[in-house]
C-alpha cells in the first residue's frame, strides 16, 4: 500500500519526506487554508519536496469551472493530480480530464455507488472518507472493503485511496483490505512509528553503552 501525507504544511511534508515513508501528498481546501498560503503558491513548493502524485483540489462546482481550474493546476507540475468533488458536474469534468490525460482524485466519496460511478468516469483515485463515516456512527472500513472488492470484480483501474484517516488502526486495516493508498495526517505517521518497547529498548542500550543515565 502506498502512503501519502494528507497535509499542506511544508514542515510536515518535509519531515515525512526526509523519513522516506511517503509516496505522495493530498491536500484539500481546508488544509490549504490551515497552511495560510494560497494553493497557487504552496502547490509548486510541495511539488519541489515530493516526487510523487500531489492532489490539488478545485473550488469550482460547475463542469466548465472545474475544467478551467483543473487544467491550470495540472500545468503547475506533471505530478499534480486534480482533486474533484463527487458531484455530477465533477464526474463530467473527470471524464474530460481522463480523455485529456490529466489524472484525477475524486473526493468526498461516502458510498459504493458513488465509487462505482467515479470509476466509470475514469477517476485515477477514489477517496472514500472513512473517518467521517465513523464520526457519524457508520463503519468507514466496510466501505473501503466494498469498493476494493467491486473494483477487483471488474478489473477497474481506479485506485482506492483511503482518506480521512484518524488513527493507526485505520491504516493497518486499510492495508489488510487491500486499499491501494492511504493518506495520513502527519500525526498518524508519527503514531505508526511509535512503540513503547522500542523506546524502552533504546534507553536500555544507551544506558548499557554508558551514554545515558538510568
Ligand atoms: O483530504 C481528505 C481527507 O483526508 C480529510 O480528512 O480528517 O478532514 O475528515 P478529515
Amino acid at each position: 500500500m502506498q502512503i501519502f501525507i494528507d497535509s499542506a504544511d511544508l514542515n510536515e511534508i518535509r519531515d515525512a519526506q526526509a523519513m522516506g515513508v511517503i509516496d505522495g501528498v493530498t491536500t484539500n481546501p481546508s488544509l490549504i487554508a490551515k497552511a495560510g498560503k494560497p494553493l497557487d503558491q504552496i502547490l509548486p513548493e510541495i511539488c519541489e519536496v515530493v516526487d510523487g502524485p500531489i492532489s490539488a483540489e478545485v473550488i469550482a462546482t460547475d463542469t466548465a469551472g472545474i475544467l478551467k481550474e483543473g487544467r491550470a493546476l495540472a500545468k503547475v507540475h506533471p505530478n499534480v493530480v486534480v482533486k474533484v468533488p463527487l458531484i455530477a458536474d465533477g464526474l463530467k469534468a473527470v471524464r474530460t480530464f481522463t480523455d485529456e490525460g490529466i489524472r484525477t482524485n475524486v473526493t468526498l466519496c461516502f458510498s459504493l455507488p458513488q465509487a462505482m460511478l467515479a470509476a466509470k468516469a475514469g477517476a485515477t483515485y477514489i477517496s472514500p472518507f472513512l473517518g467521517r463515516i465513523d464520526d457519524i456512527g457508520g463503519d468507514g472500513m466496510d466501505l473501503i472493503e466494498q469498493i476494493v472488492e467491486v473494483y477487483d470484480n471488474y478489473g477497474l483501474d481506479t485506485q482506492v485511496l483511503a482518506a480521512s484517516i484518524r488513527h493507526p488502526l485505520h491504516v493497518v486495516q486499510a492495508a489488510e483490505i487491500g486499499a491501494h493508498v492511504a493518506t495520513l495526517p502527519h500525526k498518524v505517521i508519527l503514531q505508526l512509528l511509535k512503540h513503547p518497547l522500542t523506546d524502552i529498548g533504546l534507553a536500555r542500550f544507551l544506558e548499557d553503552a554508558g551514554v545515558a543515565k538510568s
